[in-house]
């Protein structure tokens, strides 16, 4: 019999316990074993979680229980679950965490510390798809050309909602929040983090790519207005938070911002809580993953195939999936140097010669236009919005301070990358 300790009973550590005793017939039968969750640890005692198991509000009773086997790391965050998971290691207990932010600092320091100990986190990326499986197991033969998907459920949830039904910003998220999707602060789903998180696990796999948060692009969706839904909608884009990587020649990009997607794209057509990931393997070609990114059960349905795994195979292979150096020279390119076609919108002053000045100011930023439209408003204003062709990040990010700066723009100028 496996013993299970859940750190962290929420929506999803309730939904771990109740599959492991609702579904226990085929857990059983897959497993080779019998798995029982034995305790858990939670924040209040006194919240009806309707799990019967003993419950405690220290994650050391659990790391120092001897009969607990493995120990699952619900409870989010970076330093406290980095303490917890650790001390669960020296004491020999297996891990599984659906834990994104831990990992996208600590992953290559949990490898080390685990050795052999089984550590797996297939829950962190993509909720229920099995991407981690993917790309770890089955696609190890392929060099990884690229990685883009939509990987937060959240986002996804209210841009989806907020194109289709015209529904304010601040309603849907609370929306998203409700239903579970959303992490215990938002901001990570909305400003891009969590999805960045998620991106660098990835990479992690896919290139060795041992980057922070704080090396790669992280843009959100709280700048996104119904200006931009409608440009979208008029130039046929959906307006979807990207995350991509891609290897060219030595280099791996690596972002994740707000991005318009043309609407014939299949990336297009993933709406909802769903997420949907493309991985092009050299081998292989091109492999798509589809399901649902959030939610109790179907992070749940990841996070309990990981204590199956383990029930069956005891200990674990590389936590990453490498030993040495994947791709030896491979490197970070850098955010300054990433190469996107551009949309930017900017309230104007609606007088002679503004327009003009503007686009003369991306002629000498070597950033050429692609559409323009100017939609006039009220009181001696316009709105402008402009399309590029290709041109170079760091000369996109030098025009937008300089617009920012021009008397007749009255708000900094508001940008959303092209995918071609
Ligand atoms: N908050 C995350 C999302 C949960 O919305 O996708 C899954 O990581």
């Amino acid at each position: 019999m496996l013993k299970i300790g859940v750190i962290g009973v929420g929506t999803v550590g309730t939904s771990v316990v109740n599959i492991l005793k609702n579904s226990a017939d085929i857990i059983t039968a897959r497993a080779g074993q019998e798995i029982v969750v034995v305790s858990g640890v939670v924040n209040n005692l006194n919240k009806d979680r309707g799990v019967d198991i003993k419950l405690s509000k220290d994650p050391m009773d659990i790391i120092n229980d001897p009969e607990i086997d493995v120990v699952v790391e619900l409870m989010g965050g970076v330093d406290e679950a980095f303490v917890v998971v650790k001390a669960a290691l020296e004491k020999g207990k297996a891990v599984v965490t659906a834990n994104k932010a831990l990992l996208a600092y600590h992953r290559y320091e949990l490898q080390e510390l685990a050795g052999d100990i089984a550590f797996e986190y297939e829950a962190s990326v993509a909720g229920g798809i099995p991407i981690i499986n993917a790309l770890r197991d089955g696609l190890s033969a392929n060099h990884i050309e690229s990685i883009k998907g939509i990987m937060n459920g959240t986002c996804n949830y209210m841009l989806t909602k907020m194109m289709k039904e015209g529904v304010d910003y601040q309603p849907i998220l609370d929306e998203a929040q409700a239903l579970g999707y959303a992490e215990a602060d938002p901001t990570f789903d909305v400003g891009g983090f969590d999805a960045a998180h998620k991106l660098l696990i990835l990479a992690s796999i896919a290139y060795g790519i041992d980057a922070k948060p704080e090396d790669i692009l992280i843009e959100g969706i709280d700048n996104i207005t119904q200006d931009d839904i409608a440009f979208a909608k008029e130039f046929d884009y959906v307006i979807k938070l990207l995350t991509i990587a891609e290897k060219s020649g030595n280099e791996v990009e690596l972002r994740t911002h707000a991005t318009l997607v043309k609407n014939e794209e299949m990336i297009a057509k993933i709406d909802g809580v769903m997420n949907g990931v493309s991985v092009v393997g050299d081998m292989v070609g091109e492999t798509l993953y589809y399901g649902p990114g959030a939610g109790g059960n179907a992070t749940a349905s990841a996070v309990v195939a990981n204590i199956v795994d383990i029930a069956r195979r005891g200990k674990g292979s590389p936590m990453l999936g490498f030993t040495k150096p994947l791709e030896k020279g491979l490197k970070l390119k850098s955010k300054d140097e990433i190469v996107s076609k551009y949309y930017l919108r900017m309230g104007v002053e609606d007088k002679p010669g503004v327009l003009s000045s503007v686009t003369k100011m991306f002629a000498e930023h070597e950033i050429s236009i692609e559409t323009v439209l100017q939609r006039p408003c009220d009181n001696g204003a316009a709105t402008l919005l402009f399309a590029t062709h290709e041109a170079v990040e760091k000369n996109i990010q030098s025009i937008i301070k300089e617009l920012a700066a021009a008397s007749f723009v009255h708000s900094k100028p508001s940008m959303i990358r092209i995918e071609s």
